[in-house]
């Protein structure tokens, strides 16, 4: 991968201390929402952000304070996302904190419909010239950890988008085995969505009570069959939004909910799942 330009430095009057590239299988869609989409920071990359406060946001970017780190070692930064389509380059800075000033130009380059190439400039007021190689070669290592995590996500949610979902057959049976049911939770598929399959036990639970959820996020179709189910609600990896896994209900405070799942049949034929 080549770029034959010297991308943020022309205008950026701060030092440049390195780059990071990378070439990614995704569209510019997916990487644009991915840019503009401020609330994953803390929960897909847990590693990196404690908290995130939105103060605005919109199709122009977002500002917002971010936390990292605990207790005496926790640090607060205002950051603000600037996204520019036309020169298809999005612009982070810092206006407060530890790195206040540092900004961070990604230029993004279009290979073919899925595939980009992303260049990413890190600048930095105040490191003295013999440091700024250690500094950029840290901050390139801290992008491509968080590339691995967004990678997954972009790619994820592409597939989920590709996938058509045809109205569901109401007549449909699917038979639960007798290993199927031994191996709790389990994800099974009818009228082409995916599902899970799990029993609830513990308090304010019926008796091994039955649930069935679906496996994609109503949010932005995120990947609910990656984590576990903790006394009858799951947490989306991806954003944090918590879901009552029985009434569908969004807990953690946003507006959508579990789309409609099949319900578990018991009878001495067996367990089956149906639409009813
Ligand atoms: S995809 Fe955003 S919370 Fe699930
Ligand atoms: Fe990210």
């Amino acid at each position: 991968m080549k770029h034959e330009f010297v991308p943020a430095a022309c205008n950026s009057r701060l030092d440049h201390v390195g780059s990071y590239r990378r070439r990614l299988p995704v569209s510019l869609d997916r990487m644009y929402e991915n840019a503009l989409d401020w609330e994953h920071l803390p929960h897909l990359h847990s590693s990196s952000f404690g908290s995130i406060d939105c103060v605005s946001a919109g199709g122009w970017g977002w500002q917002a304070t971010v936390s990292s780190g605990s207790g005496d070692d926790e640090i607060v930064s205002e950051l603000e996302l600037r996204l520019d389509r036309d020169a298809r380059r999005w612009i982070t800075r810092n206006l407060s904190g530890p790195n206040a000033g540092a900004e961070i130009w990604t230029h993004v380059f279009v290979v073919a419909d899925r595939v980009l190439d992303i260049v990413v400039d890190f600048f930095v007021p105040n490191v003295p010239a013999e440091a700024r190689e250690k500094v950029g070669r840290a901050y390139a290592k801290a992008y491509e950890v968080l590339y691995d995590e967004d990678v997954d996500m972009m790619t994820g949610r592409q597939n989920q988008l590709d996938l058509r979902l045809d109205g569901v057959d109401e007549s449909e049976v699917l038979k639960l085995s007798p290993q199927t049911q031994g191996s709790l939770p389990v994800s099974v598929t009818m009228s082409g969505r995916r599902f899970v399959v799990d029993r609830l036990e513990g308090e304010g639970s019926k008796d091994n009570e039955w649930v069935v959820y679906p496996a994609q996020c109503p949010h932005q179709l995120g990947p609910l069959d990656e984590t576990p189910m903790q006394e009858g609600t799951v947490r989306c990896p991806w954003h944090g939004y918590v879901f009552d896994v029985r009434t569908g209900e969004c807990v953690s405070g946003s507006h959508c909910r579990l789309g409609r799942v099949p319900r578990v049949l018991e009878s001495e034929e067996g367990v089956e799942l149906r639409w009813l």
